[in-house]
């Protein structure tokens, strides 16, 4: 089944100069149910506008998204954020949970948009809690955890409602390379045990070759497109690396 097609999609920003610039040009693809994805790429090679655009939460120029058999452009705002709320999960660079509220209340978040919290969604969130190995903490405040445990409890927050697809911009951007492991090795049982679908995007090789399927982005175009197969994590970042620094050559 397939969970997202991208289309011809494109981006130009406009300046308030004038000046416009193509961050997104022609990127087509698409993504099967269960498929762990990474999006690599330079800086400013359009990695976090195509993440935008999958989400709904910025409009293309040209082309489409469709998610979950809906096309993003026909949506108006109030379906749209109704069809990323109920589909999609997001984790960020910088965590961005709720300082006031407990580890509990944060990962709670998304099922009492629509309603109010009784005991099934609380259940909920205690069995998120304990896969991801927090069950202990949820009493606590984000303040009184590890940059490793914050980010666990944005995945906890992220999943809880079951998305379709989860998005991921940098999740390991803020963190040592020890921790960075351990929620690289979060998502991958994740996708493993659980099937979820992901689309990470880093521009860090060790990261993207916990992914099955990498596609690689320069100046707003997708160039290539490496897949595991039968490689094993340290074969498949040996590849990555070689592809990195052919690009690097042909540049
Ligand atoms: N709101 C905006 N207005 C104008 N230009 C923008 C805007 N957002 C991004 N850009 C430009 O579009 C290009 C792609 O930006 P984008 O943020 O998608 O890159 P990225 O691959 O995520 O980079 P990084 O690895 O640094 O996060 C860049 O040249 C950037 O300057
Ligand atoms: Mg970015």
């Amino acid at each position: 089944m397939e969970i997202l097609r991208v289309e011809h999609l494109q981006k130009v920003y406009q300046s308030r100069g004038g000046a416009a610039h193509l961050a997104l040009d022609d990127v087509s693809f698409a993504v099967e149910a269960g498929t762990f994805l990474a999006v690599m790429g330079p800086s400013g090679s359009g990695k976090t506008t195509l993440l935008n655009l999958v989400a709904g939460l910025d409009r293309p120029t040209g082309g489409s998204v469709i998610l979950a058999d809906q096309r993003l452009d026909r949506l108006s705002e109030e379906q749209l954020a109704r069809v990323r709320r109920r589909y999609l999960g997001f984790v960020f660079q910088d965590f961005h949970l709720l300082d006031p509220l407990t580890v509990e209340e944060n990962v709670l978040l998304p099922l009492t948009l629509e309603r109010a919290a009784r005991e099934p969604e609380i259940a909920r969130v205690r069995e998120v809690l304990a896969r991801l190995g927090l069950a202990d903490k949820r009493d606590r405040f984000p303040f009184e955890l590890s940059g490793g445990e914050q980010q666990r409890v944005a995945i906890a927050r992220a999943i809880v409602h079951r998305p379709a697809l989860l998005l991921a911009d940098e999740p390991t951007g803020n963190l040592d390379s020890a921790t960075s492991r351990i929620i690289l090795e979060t998502f991958a049982d994740l996708h493993r045990a659980d099937g979820a679908t992901m689309l990470m995007v880093t521009h860090d090789p060790f990261a993207a070759s916990y992914a099955e399927r990498i596609l690689m982005l320069k100046d707003g175009r997708l160039y290539a497109e490496l897949l595991r197969g039968a490689d094993d994590r340290p074969a498949f970042y040996q590849r990555i690396i070689d592809a990195l620094s052919a690009l690097e050559v042909a540049a």
